[in-house]
């Protein structure tokens, strides 16, 4: 059973369960540290198209999809940048997260 390690909590799950649905059911009050301000209200449900479930992972994770890539691939985001959308990967191992700042959490100075 893998361990993320997320928002100062660590948080069991199935391997290959998808990773914004672990961080959501295991508690609701994650949406505010899954998603930055009024992106909290305004994504678009785990559909891959709003880019603001972006995240920093060091672990195993499924492969990049095509719609992560695409979406990825435009501002604020840089398909180079390494960040990950949650909605889009399902857990393989171990994994730390973390949330950058900025509405798309694209943000890497802080
Ligand atoms: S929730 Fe919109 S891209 Fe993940």
């Amino acid at each position: 059973m893998p361990l993320i390690q997320f928002a100062g909590e660590t948080i069991c799950c199935a391997r290959g369960d998808n990773l914004r649905s672990v961080l959501l059911r295991h508690k609701p009050s994650m949406r505010g540290s899954l998603y930055n301000g009024a992106a909290g209200l305004t994504h678009c449900r785990g559909l891959g198209t709003c880019g603001t479930c972006a995240v920093d992972v060091k672990g195993d994770l499924t492969p990049m999809t095509k719609i992560e890539k695409w979406r990825l691939g435009f501002p604020p985001h840089q398909l180079d940048s390494g960040l990950r959308l949650a909605c889009q990967v399902c857990v393989m191992g171990d994994l730390v997260v973390t949330k950058h700042s900025g509405l798309w959490g694209q943000r890497f100075a802080d």
